[in-house]
């Protein structure tokens, strides 16, 4: 991409999956009152930002206590220690996020991936999954864990209840840990709701979350996870404490201060986190729009700021006109002729033959600070020359590659 630019080339960055938006001023103010707190915290976390996350998940009809609480720099953090933590092979959706498989090239474990059901993006099969854990015992693996994604990322939807349900029951029938992974949890779209895995497997649930997706502050690293209140989930928050103890020791202490102000909920910034959720929901629908009137699958989104197109039904098309048989070779073509940047579904676990991209939508928003102020306040950001200019290069691209639905 920079190589691109640095020749006067056009580029449409959509590959990378931040939120591309400006940090509260409140929050700027926060931390730059914390700045002189210089001394180690405690490894779980503040007490005080333990109890403000506690509220956060009450507040939203989950009951939690400081104590179930862990603190971390970044979410990742956490799913890493946590899949240490719980040993085994892991279940994982598939297409899923790129760092949980990478996890387990770490660790030396092994990856079970299972497709994810109609309207269950983010969750596997639960059928599948029953399935699966006795292809494992047949060759002598044990899966321990199974990771969701709700919000998901890579496909922007959020999985039905009653999937969330059934997953949750073959969890607790085959005594798997579920790891929900909840960090799009308050930008999931205006009148999407998010069912809690946590409800349905209680004892059995770890939920992950962070500021880098609501609030945009990827770069500040502040993530939590909440432990079951059962036996298993306290063996697990000492097993994770230990590994937090021994490589990051505490998340920045002034980071963790103005994160007890973004858990505390002052409506300010429920207000700033629903505005970035709108802004989210209307560009990445008009950019899903573009790809569906190319004769891409894709299914609209409800969450987060991606879009999953498949384009499958111009298979022909792609790989007469321009040799294109893979993923990889469509995200090729798209950067090659037009500086388009998206990622192949193989990085995500699907075949490579697979003819579906990921698509990230919030660095659509623009690349100055002034920009990106202005499409959060826009009553219709579609409008704003920036984000008009990049919406036409797209359709610019697609008409160039896919042609028309009637292509074929
Ligand atoms: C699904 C998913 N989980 C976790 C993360 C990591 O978040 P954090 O910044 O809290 O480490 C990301 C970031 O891209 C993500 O997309």
């Amino acid at each position: 991409m920079e190589q691109r630019r640095a020749r006067g080339e056009r580029v449409l960055p959509m590959g990378f999956g931040e939120a591309g938006l400006p940090v509260h001023p409140l929050l700027r103010d926060e931390l730059r009152a914390a700045s002189g707190r210089n001394a180690y915290g405690p490894v779980a976390g503040l007490p005080e930002l333990r109890a403000a996350a506690a509220g956060y998940w009450t507040r939203r009809g989950l009951r939690t206590d400081a104590e179930q609480v862990v603190v971390a720099p970044g979410s990742k953090a956490l799913l890493f220690a946590m899949r240490m933590a719980c040993g085994g092979d892991v279940i994982l959706p598939r297409p899923s996020w790129v760092s949980y498989a990478a996890h387990d090239e770490l660790l030396g474990s092994r990856v079970w991936h299972v497709d994810t059901p109609p309207g269950g993006g983010g969750v596997p099969d639960p059928e599948r999954v029953a399935r699966t854990l006795g292809l494992a015992r047949a060759a002598g693996r044990e899966i321990r864990q199974v990771i969701v994604t709700l919000p998901d990322n890579p496909t922007g939807t959020i999985a039905r209840p009653e999937i969330v349900e059934s997953l949750g029951r073959v969890a607790r029938e085959n005594n798997l840990t579920v790891v929900s992974d909840e960090i799009y949890r308050e930008v999931a779209h205006p009148g999407q709701s998010v069912a809690f895995p946590a409800l349905f497997a209680p004892e059995r649930t770890v939920v992950t979350a962070g500021l880098s997706k609501s609030h945009a502050l990827g770069g500040w690293r502040l993530g939590i996870a909440r432990f079951p209140d059962s036996a298993h989930g306290r063996r697990l928050r000492a097993h994770v404490l230990g590994i937090a103890s021994e490589v990051w020791s505490t998340a920045a202490v002034p980071v963790q201060r103005a994160a007890v102000l973004a858990y505390e909920e002052p409506q300010v910034l429920v207000e700033h986190v629903a505005a970035s959720a709108r802004l989210h929901a209307r560009v990445a629908e008009a950019v899903a729009a573009r790809w569906a009137a190319h004769g891409a699958r894709v299914t609209a989104p409800q969450g987060g700021f991606y879009v999953y197109p498949d384009l499958d039904a111009r298979r022909a098309h792609l790989s007469r006109k321009w040799s294109v048989t893979t993923g990889a070779d469509l995200a090729d073509l798209l950067l090659d002729r037009h500086g388009v940047v998206v990622l192949p579904g193989h990085v995500f676990g699907e075949a490579p033959e697979a003819l579906r991209l990921r698509v990230a939508t919030s660095l659509l928003y623009g690349t100055a600070p002034d920009q990106r102020e202005a499409a959060l306040a826009a009553e219709e950001p579609l409008t704003l020359p920036w984000i008009a200019a990049a919406l036409r290069h797209l359709e610019e691209a697609l008409d160039d590659v896919l042609g028309t639905a009637e292509t074929e």
